[in-house]
């Protein structure tokens, strides 16, 4: 399963890089705006020279030309970048435009599986169903997952299913058991996923152990080559 950041911040793109678990980076336009100083091309060639898994920058246009133009413009800046359209009539049109192009996309926005069939057919590579919001409004975000892979896998489409907006560590255990081929994790789930307190608490309970384990031998070793008190007095037997 591949794991990508759903993220603009560069320096959480080098953290979770420098771990060797990252296979891409998803980033749109909320995540773009949290970031200071940079322009969105900046901070895309910046994450594309850091990893080189598939980095989707996100169109806004809601016109077909317009997204070609964004699209095309987003996939000049390197080799991998994924352009991000979202599921519309429009998003259709420009995803299969894309495909004859050879420009890869990534489908947003999906919260069915039919809208998920519909975009892996326009040629869309990946396809993105957003969990938590699904949960947010009641409904289960994980069938959609757990339906979409088996269709895709059904009938041999290449498109991947790209488990989105994944909130908690259960959903990202949840969407690998209902075959999603990849999940896109905020930078803090990534971190839950690592600790657990039996963990944390073991890592400390070895430290300690190891250095009282040391220290004794320190001290048994010094107590060895130092004289005994009878040979040095002399009044040995
Ligand atoms: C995916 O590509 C989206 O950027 C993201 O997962 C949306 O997550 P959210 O619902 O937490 O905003």
């Amino acid at each position: 399963m591949k794991l990508f950041l759903d993220t603009a911040d560069i320096e959480e793109i080098r953290t979770v890089n420098s771990w060797g678990v990252l296979d891409g980076v998803t980033t749109n336009p909320t995540l773009f705006s949290k970031v200071k100083g940079m322009t969105y091309e900046e901070v895309l060639q910046e994450i594309c020279a850091i990893n080189g898994g598939p980095v989707s920058a996100e169109v806004v246009a809601d016109d077909v030309e317009g997204m070609l133009r964004e699209g095309r413009h987003y996939a000049k800046l390197a080799d991998n970048i994924v352009v991000k359209v979202p599921m519309s009539e429009n998003g259709l049109a420009a995803m299969s435009r894309f495909r004859a192009e050879g420009i890869k996309t990534n489908c947003t926005l999906i919260f069915t599986a039919n809208q998920g069939l519909l975009a892996a057919k326009a040629g869309a590579s990946l396809l993105s169903p957003f969990v938590g919001r699904l949960d947010d409004i009641n409904e289960d975000g994980l069938t959609v997952i757990r339906e979409l892979s088996e269709i895709i896998r059904f009938y041999e489409y290449e498109s991947e299913v790209l488990a989105a907006s994944i909130r908690n560590p259960l959903h990202m255990t949840q969407a690998a058991l209902a075959g999603a081929n990849i999940a896109t994790l905020p930078f803090k789930v990534l971190q839950q996923m690592i600790h657990h307190p039996l963990t944390d608490k073991g890592i400390v309970q070895f430290r300690s152990d190891w250095d009282k384990a040391r220290k004794a031998a320190a001290e048994k070793s010094s107590g060895a080559s130092q004289p005994t008190a009878t040979a040095a007095t002399g009044s040995g037997a």
